[in-house]
Order: C-alpha cells, then sequence, then structure tokens
C-alpha cells in the first residue's frame, strides 16, 4: 500500500515489529533447545517442533521431557530448596527485584518472541503480556521483603511443580514462578508445548541475575512430562492452569499424595449488559473480552448476556465494531486479532462452531489472511442456555449470546455454567452492580471494564472452574503452610461389648441431624456405644449414602445462612457458647463416660469448646477482605465469600472439641455443614442437637449424620453439591481426593491434627479454609 492509497483510504498501513532480534536469539541459544536445569542448559534431545503460528514456519525445536529429566530437574529443586529456603525475606527479595529489572530490560525481545511463538497481536504481548509479567516480580520482590514481618509462623512447602498453558505463556510463568520463589520455594516448571520460547529466555534472565542454581527449573515438553511432574513423590505442590479436563486428572493422580494442589482452569464467563449501560463502553468491553488474544483467555467474557429491551440495537453495533476489527499477521502493530495458537485448536473451534444447530452465526466481515492460523470474529445470537455452545469453553474468538429481562433472570443466566471464574457486568447505575456482583458464582467480577489483571489483585475460580487464588497475599498464602505442631491420623476402634452385660440400661437411640430435626438412619440401623466400663451409653444410627444425600439437601436449603450478616452470626455462635456453658457438666461426664479421660481433662475439653465458639463468633464480622491497592483509578476489592457446602469428617479424638473445632469456623463464616462426628464416640457430637436448636440455629445449617466414615465419607467427597471436604478424620484420604475429583471440590486435610486444646486448634488456617476469595473491581471516573 502507498501512502498516497493510504491517504485516499484513511485505512491503517502495515507497521511491522522487526523480529530480527528474536531470530537472533533463537539462532544463538538454539534453534535445538534442551531444558533448564540446575542452572544450565542440557543438550537438546528427541523433541517437536516450535512453529509460527501465523506462518507455519518451524522456528526452534524443543526437547520432549522424560521422567528421568523430570527427575534431575526435581533433585536439583531439593537440593537448592534448603539453602534458598533460609534465605532471608530480604535475600530472595534482591533477586525477585532483580528479575524484574532484566523483563523490563529485555522487554522487546520477550514480547516479540512470545507474538512469534504464540500468534498474540505484538501490541498484547508488548502492552499486556510483559508488563505484567514484570509487575508480577515486583510485586513479589515486595512480597519477599515484607513476608518475615507479616506472615511470621509459616513456612515454604518445597519443590513446587508448575504446570502452564500456551495462551499467556510468560504471564503464567510469572504468575507461578514469582509466588512460589518469593514464599522461599524451588520450581520445576513445564511450559505448554505449543509456547516453550520465552520461558527459554527467561531462563537465561535467571542465569543473568545470579539466581542460585536449581531454584528455578524448566523441563520442556508435553502431556507425558507434565504427568512425570505431577506423581513424582519429591514434588510438594502442583500448581496448574489449563483445561478442566486436565485440571480433574491431576486431582485424580494426586490423591493421597499430600501434595498441595492449586487448580486455574476453564470459564465461560457471562458478560453481562443492562440497558442502562454505557453501550459503547460495553462493546468496546467486548472487544477485549472475547477477542483479545484471540478469544484463548480462560476468563474470556465469551457468554453475552444482554437485556431484552437492547439487544437488537447492542447486536448491530456489535457487529458494525466486528467489521472493524483488523485480523493478520500478529507482528503488525495496527492488528487487533493474531493467530490461532495452533491448527489443532483452529479445528477445535471449527469443529464446535459446525456442530452447532441453534440461533444465527454473524461472522466479521473483514479481509482474512489467506493462509496461516486464524479464525475470523465470530457472533452467534439467539442461543438456548442449554446449547452447547452455550456451556462449553470454545478457547477462541467466537461471542455467544442470548437475552435476558430482569436482574434476577440474568444472574440466574449467569450462574447457569459448571464454571465460576469470572463475570463482567455492565449498568450506570452503581447500585445494581453492587447488588448483582456478589450473586454472580465466580471468582472476579469486573464492573463496566474486563479483563483487568493485577499481582496485587487474587485472581482465581470456583466450581469447575479450579480453586486457589493466584496474587496478592492470598496467593501468596498457596505457597506456605503455618508452621504447626501436628500428629499424624489414626483409626481409633470403638469399645468393643463387653462379654457380659449386667444392666443394659435404657435404649436411647441419637438419630441424625437433618434440617433441624432429628431423623432416624435411612438404613434403621445403628450401633451400641459402650464405654470402657462396660456400661451400654446409647445406639448411634448407622447412615448411609441417603443419609448423606438428605444431609446435603438440608444443606442446600438453608442457602439464607450465606447472606446473613457477620454481626447476626457470632450472636448465634454466642449463644450456642452460652447454652453449652449451662450444661458443660453434663457434657464433661459423657466425655468421661465415652473415652474413660480423667474429669480434668473432659471438663478442658468442655472449656475449650466454649472459648473455641467465642472465638469464631469474635470471628464472624471481622475476618475482613481488603482493598487492593492496584494500579487503576478504581478498586478492587477482595471480598471474603463462604466456600457453600462443607463436608467435614472430625478427628476420632476429642470428640467434642474436634466436632466444635470445624463447625464453628465453617458457619461463623456464613457456610452450611454435614458434619460426620468422631467414629469412636459420636455421642458427644449428637448432645450437640439440643445446644443447636435452643441456640437459634436456622434448621439445614449444621447437619450431623453419624456412622462409619468408610461409608459416609465417600459420599460427601463424591457428592456434587458439597463445595469443599474438610477431612481431620483417619479417612483414606486418596479416596477422598480422588472422590472428590467429580466436581472438583476444595479439600483440606492438613498432614495431620493439631492439638485440638491447643493455639493449633483454631484460627486463621480454618477460616482461610472457610472461604473464597471474590475480587470485584470497580474502576471510577469517567
Ligand atoms: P491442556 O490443559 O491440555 O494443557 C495445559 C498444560 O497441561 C500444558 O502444559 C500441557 O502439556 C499440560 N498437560 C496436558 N496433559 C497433562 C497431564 N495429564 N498431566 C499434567 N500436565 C498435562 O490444554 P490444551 O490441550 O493445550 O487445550 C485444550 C483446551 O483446554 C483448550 O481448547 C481450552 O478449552 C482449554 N484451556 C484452558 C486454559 C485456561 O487457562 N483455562 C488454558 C489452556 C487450555
Amino acid at each position: 500500500m502507498t501512502t498516497r492509497e493510504i491517504f485516499d483510504s484513511m485505512e491503517y498501513g502495515p507497521a511491522p515489529e522487526s523480529d530480527a532480534e528474536a531470530r537472533d536469539w533463537i539462532a544463538t541459544r538454539g534453534p535445538d533447545f534442551g531444558h533448564f536445569i540446575d542452572g544450565g542448559f542440557t543438550d537438546a534431545g528427541q523433541g517437536f517442533a516450535a512453529k509460527n503460528p501465523a506462518t507455519g514456519e518451524e522456528i526452534a525445536r524443543l526437547t520432549q521431557g522424560s521422567a528421568h529429566d523430570v527427575e534431575v530437574a526435581v533433585a536439583a529443586a531439593a537440593k537448592a530448596f534448603s539453602k534458598w529456603s533460609k534465605l532471608p525475606g530480604h535475600a530472595r527479595a534482591k533477586y525477585l527485584y532483580a528479575l524484574a529489572r532484566l523483563l523490563q530490560k529485555h522487554a522487546r525481545l520477550f514480547a516479540v518472541l512470545e507474538t512469534l511463538d504464540n500468534g498474540k497481536p505484538i501490541r498484547e504481548s508488548r502492552d499486556i503480556d510483559v508488563p505484567l509479567a514484570q509487575r508480577h516480580f515486583y510485586y513479589h520482590a515486595g512480597l519477599a521483603q515484607l513476608m518475615d514481618s507479616e506472615m511470621p509462623g509459616h513456612a515454604p512447602l518445597g519443590v513446587c511443580g508448575q504446570i502452564i498453558p500456551w495462551n499467556f505463556p510468560l504471564l503464567m510463568l510469572a504468575w507461578k514462578i514469582a509466588p512460589a520463589l518469593a514464599a522461599g520455594n524451588t520450581v520445576v516448571l513445564k511450559p505448554a508445548e505449543y509456547t516453550s520460547l520465552t520461558a527459554l529466555l527467561f531462563a537465561d534472565i535467571c542465569r543473568e541475575a545470579g539466581l542460585p542454581k536449581g531454584v528455578v527449573n524448566i523441563v520442556t515438553g508435553d502431556g507425558a512430562t507434565g504427568e512425570a511432574l505431577v506423581t513424582h513423590p519429591d514434588v510438594a505442590k502442583i500448581a496448574f492452569t489449563g483445561s478442566t479436563a486436565v485440571g480433574r486428572r491431576i486431582r485424580e493422580a494426586t490423591a493421597g499424595s499430600g501434595k498441595s494442589l492449586t487448580l486455574e482452569l476453564g470459564g465461560k464467563s457471562p458478560y453481562i449488559v443492562f440497558d442502562d449501560a454505557d453501550i459503547d463502553s460495553a462493546i468496546e468491553g467486548l472487544v477485549d473480552a472475547i477477542w483479545f488474544n484471540q478469544g484463548q483467555v480462560c476468563c474470556a467474557g465469551s457468554r453475552l448476556l444482554v437485556q431484552e429491551s437492547i439487544a437488537e440495537d447492542f447486536h448491530a453495533r456489535l457487529k458494525a465494531r466486528m467489521d472493524k476489527l483488523r485480523v493478520g499477521d500478529p507482528l503488525d502493530k495496527c492488528i487487533d486479532v493474531g493467530a490461532l495458537v495452533d491448527p489443532v485448536q483452529h479445528q477445535t473451534i471449527t469443529r464446535m462452531v459446525e456442530a452447532n444447530t441453534e440461533g444465527e452465526v454473524y461472522r466479521a466481515q473483514v479481509p482474512m489472511p489467506e493462509q496461516g492460523c486464524f479464525y475470523p470474529p465470530t457472533l452467534i445470537t439467539g442461543l438456548s442456555p442449554a446449547a452447547p455452545l452455550m456451556q462449553d469453553e470454545i478457547f477462541g474468538p467466537v461471542l455467544v449470546s442470548t437475552t435476558f429481562r430482569t436482574p434476577s433472570e440474568a444472574v440466574e443466566l449467569a450462574n447457569n455454567t459448571r464454571y465460576g471464574l469470572a463475570a463482567t457486568l455492565w449498568s450506570e447505575n452503581l447500585n445494581l452492580a453492587l447488588d448483582i456482583a456478589p450473586k454472580l458464582a465466580a471468582g472476579v467480577v469486573w464492573v463496566n471494564a474486563t479483563n483487568l489483571f493485577d499481582a496485587a489483585a487474587p485472581f482465581g475460580g470456583v466450581r469447575e472452574s479450579g480453586f486457589g487464588r493466584e496474587g496478592g497475599w492470598e496467593g501468596l498464602s498457596a505457597y506456605l503452610k503455618p508452621k504447626a505442631k501436628l500428629t499424624p491420623r489414626k483409626p481409633v476402634a470403638p469399645v468393643p461389648a463387653p462379654d457380659t452385660v449386667e444392666a443394659p440400661g435404657l435404649d436411647r437411640t441419637a438419630k441424625m441431624y437433618v434440617g433441624g430435626k432429628q431423623a432416624r438412619p435411612d438404613s434403621g440401623y445403628s450401633r451400641p456405644v459402650w464405654s470402657k466400663r462396660g456400661q451400654l451409653l446409647g445406639h448411634a444410627g448407622l447412615g448411609n449414602r441417603k443419609d448423606i444425600r438428605n444431609a446435603v439437601e438440608a444443606a442446600r436449603g438453608a442457602a439464607g445462612w450465606s447472606r446473613t450478616t457477620g454481626h447476626l452470626r457470632a450472636q448465634i455462635l454466642y449463644y450456642i457458647a452460652e447454652n453449652l456453658s449451662a450444661r458443660a457438666d453434663e457434657f464433661a461426664a459423657r466425655l468421661r463416660a465415652l473415652t474413660t479421660t480423667s474429669a480434668a481433662r473432659a471438663e478442658a475439653e468442655v472449656e475449650a469448646s466454649i472459648a473455641r465458639l467465642f472465638t469464631y463468633a469474635a470471628w464472624a464480622d471481622k475476618f475482613d477482605g481488603g482493598v487492593k491497592s492496584v494500579p487503576i483509578r478504581g478498586v478492587a476489592m477482595a471480598m471474603r465469600e463462604p466456600v457453600g457446602i462443607i463436608g467435614a469428617l472430625a478427628p476420632e479424638e476429642a470428640p467434642l472439641l474436634g466436632a466444635v473445632s470445624l463447625i464453628a469456623p465453617a458457619i461463623a463464616m456464613g457456610n452450611r455443614v454435614v458434619l460426620v462426628p468422631s467414629a469412636p464416640y459420636p455421642l458427644a457430637a449428637t448432645d450437640l442437637y439440643q445446644v443447636l436448636d435452643t441456640s437459634d440455629v436456622p434448621g439445614g445449617v449444621v447437619n450431623i449424620v453419624t456412622g462409619d466414615p468408610a461409608d459416609l465419607a465417600p459420599a460427601l467427597a463424591g457428592h456434587l453439591e458439597v463445595d469443599a471436604l474438610w477431612n481431620f478424620s483417619a479417612s483414606d484420604q486418596a479416596m477422598i481426593d480422588a472422590a472428590s475429583a467429580g466436581n472438583l471440590k476444595r479439600v483440606w486435610a492438613p498432614e495431620g491434627n493439631p492439638d485440638w486444646l491447643g493455639g493449633d486448634g483454631e484460627g486463621r488456617a480454618f477460616l482461610e479454609a472457610a472461604t473464597e476469595v471474590k475480587t470485584i473491581w470497580v474502576p471510577y471516573g469517567e
């Protein structure tokens, strides 16, 4: 195009970015790359090609990491851990700061290499990916600096295995490596097979920064390499970002291993436009929501929900805007939409869209490149909520749309998904927006903006979008564990029946406690509970899967509890404490009879239970969220929300205090609980029914199902409406982890149990497990 023609047409002329420096780096360091292990690059081995998706050209060759490579890398990371973890925070901060500075120094090289390898527009890699990655290292240099004073009593986990996707190769690396290193862990990172080059360039700057050998290791390869990392016994934590299917497999593969796990998975995030929205801004927002990075964004606003009264006009304006998008050479600075990462993704998207039989498909009327992996910006309107394209993640530049009439219908449609990563809403009425935001099942909500990210703002999902947060203090804590004194859990057998029973005693069968009422066990069976002195103390119902289902149903019915105020919950917890206190002697006597403990110990357990209820009554309105210092004109509010329905397996020991230690933090934070009490000593918990009844605890908030945990734990862990499972019993952890993969519920099972009478039996760790952070971004001003 000549300058004259450009003047005539007022079209953008081409503005290509030079790739010479990036190609030079590839030629010098490669073009055949090995892994980065123990501070050096290994020789290149058998592997696969790295391609430029915009042209199909092979630009480098990568090594397929074997189980042996993973072994060597994990060993290097384990060796480095002993020194790195003991460095003062300030020493680690200096390294993280150096990495941030070097990312800044080589910013252009990183941006061009990213675009060459991934196909994303240079404008995005230059202005978004690379600056956000730098910011992440700066921010975490600060966390490392402050950690010793701000998070005392915490320890790093060890070697972290980190597996990242191809959509934000450098940025996801930064999200993973910066907090892990700040917290004192060492890392083996596996980049995605389509996009490993910026990770290898990052390895280069680790050397330049003088990072101690083995602190960061990078092993390239495909899913098989990832699997070797996931199953390596010396890896203490797996942090994964990628598809929900692989996340689920990782949950299963790590079952029972004791590894920490955070999963950041897929989404089908709603983009809600109310009729009073600033329409032009909402349309511009959609360009960022679904055509940013060709829609290959886990939190892409891929499901447009637009208020019916403005839908026609909105779609018309949207189509006009789509026709102005420029699709083409990603290295051209004027390009809006680049290439998809690989022909495989192209085929997947094409197949999904072709399989759709509903609605109306509109493709942007724009010139498309003749070759390369490009897909036109697409809008599909008129889909029913259950249509596969409304439910399944397309992970491409395809927006699906439907309409709603009322705000409550918008919430219902928005939440009609198995995912819960992000949501966007547009309305000039902040009152409405701030009413809707807390009602959305999402870890991140953007009000009148979209796809805002920052190192200070926690990011992550609920439901099948995974668990754990990245960013902020919250993200750092996912790489730390409390330094608590724990004792391994072990089963305690019930007291056997005596040989001869002298006085049969009264037949008192404790029932289940479901929905605020006592309920007979579905099985109709119960078991006698004996004291060690041969006295029959009562019978405890033998619950089964059906009882668990009823209890979860009741908990679901008590959803209103999650909307109550902290103040109200505090009052009720104080009331429980007061009523327990009134019957303290009775409970102490019961504990003595059940466990043949000393009178002093039984009294201490009751007193500690009362104190614990006070503790969580106190916390109910004080476990605050925060307003994060993000670099926008506006606020990012990190709100703590209840997790939902928590299944809790109480410890065998301390049968009253153990149960109270789980119930109290859970309900203080607004959760509903299904508790399986101590298997050998269930009657300490069943005695609580009357205390709960007289303390104004609404029916369904606390449900108690007695029985054999071997029967009840799988039912609870496998139940799709239970959001989290806490295990402090000796139940089979591997089974619990594997069963929980179904709906990717949050499993909390520390390495052992605390001394329940001591300080480790309560506190922040319990409150954190009982809550999930939702980050609500509200920019302000014009
Ligand atoms: P993927 O989930 O298979 O790959 C992500 C990472 O996991 C890669 O590094 C891969 O090598 C690794 N991996 C694959 N199988 C593994 C295993 N069994 N154990 C350990 N690591 C394993 O994603 P993929 O195949 O690249 O894309 C498929 C679909 O996943 C996309 O179409 C999209 O829907 C979704 N996706 C979602 C992402 C998100 O951020 N939510 C990111 C990437 C993909």
